[in-house]
C-alpha cells in the first residue's frame, strides 16, 4: 500500500527521473496519489513523497475532493518564467507532520508540462496555486520547504525536525 515517506527519508533527497512511459500504471500512481492527498488533508503530492522517485505531483489547491476539476497532474513539469515579487506564507508538508513555517516565494510562474497522455501543454499560476505548485515542484529537484526557512525559523524548529529524525531511526531499526 501507498504510504507518506517521511524526513528524513533519503528518498525525499534522491534524483527524480523523467517520466517515459505514459501508461495505464502511470495513470493509476496518480490517480492513487490524489486519493492518499485528500485521505491525508494535503494539497499537493510529489512521487517522491510516495517513494516514488520520478518527475510526476498532483495537487488541488483546495485539497478538496468535491472538486476535481481543480485536479492537476504533471509530468516532467518546467518552470518557463517566474514573477520577480516575492511572497511570504505559511506551508506544510505531509512528509513533515506538524511542521509549518512561512516560506517565500515568487508570487507566480508559467509552467510547461506533460499531461498522462504526454501532451505537453503551458499554463500560468498564480496566487496560492502558484505556491502549492512551487513547493511540490521543489520536491522533484530534491528540495525541501525546510531549506528555504528564515534562519530564526530553522533554529525554533529544531527540536521537531530532531523528533521526526528519532522517529525515522527507530523506524528503520524496527523493520
Ligand atoms: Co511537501
Amino acid at each position: 500500500m501507498m504510504e507518506i515517506v517521511l524526513y528524513p527519508d533519503p528518498r525525499l533527497r534522491a534524483k527524480n527521473a523523467p517520466i517515459e512511459e505514459f501508461d495505464d500504471e502511470l495513470k493509476q500512481l496518480a490517480r492513487e496519489m490524489l486519493d492518499l492527498m485528500y485521505e491525508t488533508k494535503g494539497v499537493g503530492l510529489a512521487a517522491p513523497q510516495v517513494g516514488v522517485n520520478k518527475r510526476l505531483m498532483v495537487f488541488n489547491a483546495e485539497g478538496d475532493p468535491e472538486k476535481p476539476e481543480l485536479e492537476t497532474i504533471l509530468c516532467n513539469p518546467r518552470i518557463v518564467r517566474k514573477a520577480k515579487a516575492k511572497v511570504s506564507a505559511e506551508e506544510g508538508c505531509l512528509s513533515f507532520p506538524g511542521i509549518y513555517a512561512h516560506v517565500e516565494r515568487p508570487d507566480g510562474c508559467v509552467v510547461v508540462a506533460q499531461d498522462v497522455n504526454g501532451e505537453e501543454f503551458q499554463f500560468e499560476l498564480d496566487d496560492w496555486a502558484s505556491r502549492v505548485f512551487q513547493h511540490e515542484f521543489d520536491h522533484l529537484e530534491g528540495v525541501l520547504f525546510i531549506d528555504r526557512f528564515s534562519p530564526s525559523d530553522k533554529t525554533r524548529l529544531k527540536p521537531a525536525l530532531r523528533g521526526l529524525e528519532a522517529d525515522y531511526k527507530e523506524k528503520i531499526a524496527g523493520l
